[in-house]
């Protein structure tokens, strides 16, 4: 299987930005870890990131012939609609990643539009969710959503 590891907006910054709520491992690290994992269980993964809603979108279609994706949507996940309705376009399996507790955090962090749809969610793990998120992926592919 292929999966897409698609990280949103200012997540290219991980590493200098905010370490106090997102640590200090950066974004080419974290694409490290998860690739490898991916070669241990046998998938191959692909990594993108972008602080364009539009790409973002995109890239979620062009999974439609990949098996899972891991995404963090970033603040998107607070209000893009847009981003919501390609998820929920796709029959792709898609998990969604934040680094940190959200919701020990302002309020308008709380809510997430793109949980619905989303196959699982995490939260709070640090950069640990992303390889809870390819695992979590993993398993459900060729399963059922619900
Ligand atoms: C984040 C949480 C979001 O609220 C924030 O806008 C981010 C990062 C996380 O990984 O914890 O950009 O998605």
């Amino acid at each position: 299987p292929t999966v897409l590891l698609l990280n949103g907006p200012n997540l290219n910054l991980l590493g200098v930005r905010d370490p106090a709520q997102y640590g200090t491992t950066t974004l080419a690290d974290i694409e490290k870890r998860v690739t490898d994992l991916g070669a241990e269980l046998g998938a191959d993964v692909e990594c993108v990131q972008s602080n364009h809603e539009g790409v973002l979108v995109d890239q979620v279609h062009r999974a439609r012939e990949l098996d899972g994706i891991v995404l963090n949507p970033g603040a998107f996940a607070h209000y893009s609609i847009a981003l919501r309705d390609a998820v929920d376009a796709v029959d792709t399996p898609c998990v969604e990643v934040h680094i940190s507790n959200v919701y020990a955090r302002e309020e308008f962090r709380h809510t997430s539009v793109t949980a619905p749809v989303m196959q699982g969610y995490i939260a709070g793990c640090g950069v640990t969710g992303y390889e809870l998120g390819l695992r979590a992926v993993l398993a459900r592919i060729g399963r059922p959503r619900g």
